[in-house]
């Protein structure tokens, strides 16, 4: 089943339905999914579950929690755009704006977030909603990036290591003030579960070196190449993004590629009171 309830407008500065932001999601899951999954599977996913998938961009672990869950369970995806997301068995589909509260009401099991709420300035008030979605002892799971410095490891020239620098500083500085990205929420995130009253509240952090031409570069290239007019628009020349693009091609680069947060936290069996 799909369900169409898209909002006139929406936050969101990049845009999955695009072939660019195909390529995005498609990146991310070729990087993420296997500690996300290792994440969820620690908490336990059981045959049966309801769970809500949120931002659900390429549907990778959609189709995983359907596997987990099935036949029995359900799981709700929801995005923006749905146009990866199949709709199957055990699978509800909903193209839908989180900012205009949930698309249907828990309670849920699990609700997974994962690179959605960093770019959401009402993430704190969406948290809040989430938590009240949860069955008492269900979980909820979210990941985002985090601002720490992305290391260069080595590059052709120290002209090449700055334009890097530069425009991953503009990207997280100027452009987060712009459209409202939060670099900071991934490490806050623990103590708004906490203060919604969640218990067992529990992180890992994860990152790991790129070189150019590989997954993570080619994220870091596709991601200018959506935001090229913005990155302009603060500063950043026509010859540093061309020599960046490139850069991102160059197996001679390698640098820490972004840390990316996950953190869980589980509402209690019996109602506690929020701080
Ligand atoms: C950075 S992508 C992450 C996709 C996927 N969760 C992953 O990690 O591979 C963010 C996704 O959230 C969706 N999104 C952004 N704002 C949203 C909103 N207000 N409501 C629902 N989905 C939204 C986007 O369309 C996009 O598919």
């Amino acid at each position: 089943m799909t369900v169409e309830s898209r909002a006139a407008k929406h936050e969101y500065h990049l845009d999955t339905a695009s072939h660019l932001g195909r390529k995005q999601v498609s990146y991310l899951e070729e990087l993420l999914d296997a500690r996300t999954t290792a994440y969820l599977d620690e908490i336990g996913i059981e045959a049966g579950q309801r769970c809500l998938e949120l931002g659900a961009g390429g549907g990778s672990i959609t189709r995983w929690l359907a596997e987990r869950t099935g036949p029995t369970g359900t799981v709700v995806s929801v995005d923006l755009d749905v146009d990866y997301v199949t709709a199957e068995p055990g699978v509800d589909v909903h193209r839908h704006d989180i900012n205009d509260g949930l698309p249907v009401a828990g309670p849920f099991d699990l609700i997974h977030a994962r690179l959605l709420l960093m770019h959401l300035p009402r993430r704190v008030e969406i948290l809040r909603t989430l938590v009240d979605a949860l069955a008492p002892g269900g979980w909820l799971v979210i990941g985002d990036f985090s601002d720490r410095p992305r290391r260069v490891l080595s590059a052709p020239t120290p002209a090449d290591e700055r334009v890097f620098d530069r425009v991953q500083h503009v990207a997280h500085t100027f452009l987060a003030r712009e459209v409202g990205v939060s670099m900071t929420w991934a490490h806050e995130v623990d103590q708004h579960m906490a203060d919604a009253g969640l218990t067992d509240i529990s992180g890992q952090e994860y990152s790991r070196t790129v070189a150019g031409g590989t997954t993570g570069c080619l994220l870091h290239r596709n991601y200018v190449l959506q935001l090229h007019e913005r990155l302009i628009s603060g500063g950043i020349t026509e010859d540093e993004l061309a020599r960046y693009r490139t850069l991102m091609l160059e197996p001679r680069f390698r640098a820490w590629f972004y840390q990316f947060v996950c953190t869980w936290g589980r509402k209690p069996r019996k109602a506690r009171r929020r701080r």
